[in-house]
């Protein structure tokens, strides 16, 4: 089976955590873009959508699903989406795309982080793929060398990018991150971040894992 195969698999497999007549949490990327086109064979059983990008939102609206607005929303059960890495505790790496601050702020509206991911996501320790960090362009360089300070990373901004809510994004290069949760919050705290891309406070619950043998349910 080819990348995208598996990335079809565990988009139709995410169905079956869909909660019938509940609003559902939408991610974004090549992942969830199979999910949002399953979702669509089952539209009359949910009560809408919530959306973490422009993107979804659109292919979404295309396929006739009804988008809600996070601020019109307490609490919804599941929320669906990618990663570009997932350790073995749940801890992603997330960003990928450029949505990272949208997907945490509806990931933080769910009960359950429902993570899709073919087999390449899975790592030990997250920091192979890039980290991105969403920032106030005017902290750009005093967040790059203190990441560089404090990780030993290497940070690049990325080219041409600007995230839905109009920031550029910085990605770092070259990072081992053995505490996710501490580096989150590390970050989280220097004035101009707007988001990290680690998801350890905001982790999956579980992992649909699509391998060549079959999707794999990971707990965590
Ligand atoms: C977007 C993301 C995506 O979930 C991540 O990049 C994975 O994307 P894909 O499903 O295309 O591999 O975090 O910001």
């Amino acid at each position: 089976m080819t990348q995208e195969e598996l990335k079809a698999l565990v988009g139709r497999a995410a169905l079956e955590h869909v909660v019938p007549g509940a609003v559902i949490g939408v991610g974004t990327g090549s992942t969830v873009n199979h999910f949002i086109d399953a979702l669509a064979t089952i539209k009359a059983q949910i009560a809408g959508a919530v959306s973490s990008s422009d993107r979804s939102t659109e292919r979404l609206r295309a396929h006739g699903i009804r988008v809600l607005d996070a601020g019109e929303i307490e609490r919804i059960p599941v929320y669906v989406d990618g990663a570009d890495e997932i350790d073995p505790r749940g801890h992603m790496i997330k960003g990928g795309g450029a949505a990272l601050t949208r997907e945490k702020i509806v990931a933080d509206l769910a009960e359950r982080f429902v993570c899709i991911a073919d087999e390449s996501k899975r790592v030990d320790v997250l920091g192979r793929f890039p980290l991105p960090v969403e920032v106030i362009p005017m902290a750009l360089p005093q967040v790059a060398r203190r990441f560089a300070a404090m990780y030993g990373g290497q940070p690049q901004v990325r080219d041409g990018v600007r995230t839905d809510n109009g920031h550029p994004i910085l990605d770092v290069h070259g990072l081992r991150i053995a505490d996710p949760l501490a580096m989150e919050t590390e970050v989280n705290q220097w004035p101009g971040v707007v988001t990290v891309g680690i998801f350890a406070r905001h982790k999956a619950s579980l992992c649909l894992l699509g391998t060549r043998s079959g999707v794999q349910t990971l707990r965590y």
